[in-house]
């Protein structure tokens, strides 16, 4: 059926997708998709206690690995929906900055996060189609750059290239990012889509392992290893970057 679909052309622009986006992530949603502790996915259970603690440990992991940091004093969160990671981290950080394209998900973040530490939240709002707006907000440099189940919901691949110049952007030389990507095995299903935003938000956009390992080199990272995730309690074929930004400049990019 998708496949007809795409055969016949009933394939997005880009401008319509990201429109289509900013809609369905600023409708009111009550956190649906949002990772809200409070939605059905999460109310029982520990899983959306699961879900932060598992990218704290990746981001511990990155240390040890890497021998260095990182340092956790101003931790910026792309896309930080309902505050799983953020109850997590932002106990460990002197600053926790996160954006949305949701002012609901940035209260309900906020609320989170202040029901358990008294480190500053700091709220970016963005609009889907002007993500560069995060710069002038953001104000300074930051340590580590989260990212994860965001980027399958971005509207193309290549929007993927303009956070991850925006990551390169707001990090500290030797700062840390963890990026999360839904990875393309080879196999039709698994393309980036380029149907209807809202009938299946999920799987927007894909990248093969490879590809995305030479973007974010190519935006001025040094891509250190990537964590393979086949399947979570979430979703499948997850794949996490672990990205530094060098301490001297890398070359033309
Ligand atoms: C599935 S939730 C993930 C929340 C959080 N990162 C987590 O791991 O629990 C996706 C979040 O990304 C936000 N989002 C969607 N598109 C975005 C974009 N282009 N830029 C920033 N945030 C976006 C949504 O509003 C939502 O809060």
């Amino acid at each position: 059926m998708l496949r007809a679909l795409q055969t016949v052309g009933v394939r997005r622009s880009d401008a319509a997708l990201e429109e289509e986006a900013q809609r369905y992530w600023t409708e009111s949603h009550q956190g649906r998709g949002s990772h809200w502790r409070s939605t059905s996915r999460f109310a029982e259970g520990e899983l959306w206690t699961q879900i932060g603690l598992r990218h704290l440990g990746m981001l511990r992991r990155a240390a040890r690995t890497l021998d260095a940091g990182p340092d956790l004093e101003r931790v910026v969160e792309w896309g930080c929906g309902g505050g799983a990671n953020a109850v997590q981290i932002a106990p460990l950080a002197r600053e926790f900055v996160g954006v949305d394209v949701s002012v609901d998900s940035l209260e309900e973040c906020a609320r989170q996060v202040a029901a358990r530490c008294d480190t500053p939240f700091r709220p970016v709002l963005v609009d889907v189609r002007d993500p560069e707006s995060a710069l002038r907000q953001i104000e300074g440099r930051c340590d580590v750059f989260l990212c994860v189940y965001v980027f399958e919901l971005i509207p193309n691949p290549a929007y993927g290239e303009r956070l991850l110049r925006i990551a390169h952007d707001t990090l500290a030389p030797g700062g840390l990012a963890l990026v999360q990507i839904k990875y393309d095995t080879g196999s039709w299903r698994t393309r980036p889509r380029r149907l209807s935003y809202r009938f299946s938000p999920g799987n927007t956009t894909t990248y093969p392992i490879h590809t995305f390992w030479e973007l974010a080199a190519r935006c001025g990272f040094e891509p250190r290893y990537v964590e393979l995730v086949p399947r979570d309690e979430l979703d499948e074929r997850y794949a996490y970057f672990v990205l530094v930004k060098p301490v001297a400049p890398a070359g033309p990019s």
